[in-house]
């Protein structure tokens, strides 16, 4: 399997994160894409006509996008513990989150656009505040639950590590520690996972 990705693209690190957690890494070619919104890449692009990137391509020549069915398809390839729970209010919880986790990552990619490949004169002032405002609320809303979650392993999880490794990444003015003290704790132990110091953005 071939997955094109980038290596700053929170999405395709849910799926490396993944990849690495149920022991499927070494049956994934990694390849490495250069994108952007106005820049699609002519590869991805040939596989995915939405040219966006997570992108698996099957040794059948299928391809599966976006980040939620690929990795919806790795966690039935392996018999180890399931990233989806297979059944009941567990597995309801678990994809909620992982929809609350993806649209924290939805509004802060498009902040990184907005304010990176656009010039300041046509940035959005009020689109970028209203962005941030759902970060912080999602933020607030899972740092309430987070100690619920301490010791759990699952999708939604991933995406949390995910989350705020790529606020760290691109927004570290924004200090997301001092609102979130108990995400902060939690975050210092999951970050060292094999997993997330081997899919490290940059
Ligand atoms: C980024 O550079 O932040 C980025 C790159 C690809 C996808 C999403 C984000």
């Amino acid at each position: 399997m071939k997955l094109f990705y980038s290596p700053a693209s929170p999405f395709a690190r849910k799926v490396l994160v993944l990849a690495y957690e149920t022991g499927l890494i070494d049956q994934i070619t990694p390849v490495a894409c250069v994108l952007s919104p106005v820049a699609p890449n002519a590869s991805v692009v040939e596989e995915n006509p939405i040219g966006k990137i997570p992108t698996l391509l099957l040794d059948n020549g299928t391809a599966l996008y976006d980040s939620r069915v690929i990795c919806e398809y790795l966690d039935e390839l392996h018999e180890g513990k399931k990233m989806f729970p297979p059944a009941g209010s567990s597995r309801w919880e678990t994809l909620t989150l992982q929809s609350l986790t993806d649209g924290i990552l939805d509004a802060a990619v498009l902040i990184r656009y907005e304010t990176y490949e656009r010039s300041e004169q046509h940035q959005w002032r009020e689109w970028i505040e209203n962005q941030k405002l759902k970060i912080f609320r999602s933020l607030a809303r899972i740092e309430k639950e987070i100690e619920n979650l301490t010791g759990t392993l699952n999708i939604g999880v991933i995406g949390i590590g995910c989350v705020l490794g790529y606020l760290d990444f691109r927004f570290p003015d924004e200090n997301w520690r001092n609102r979130c003290p108990k995400l902060a704790e939690w975050f210092l132990e999951f970050n060292q996972r094999t997993s997330m110091q081997s899919t490290r953005p940059h």
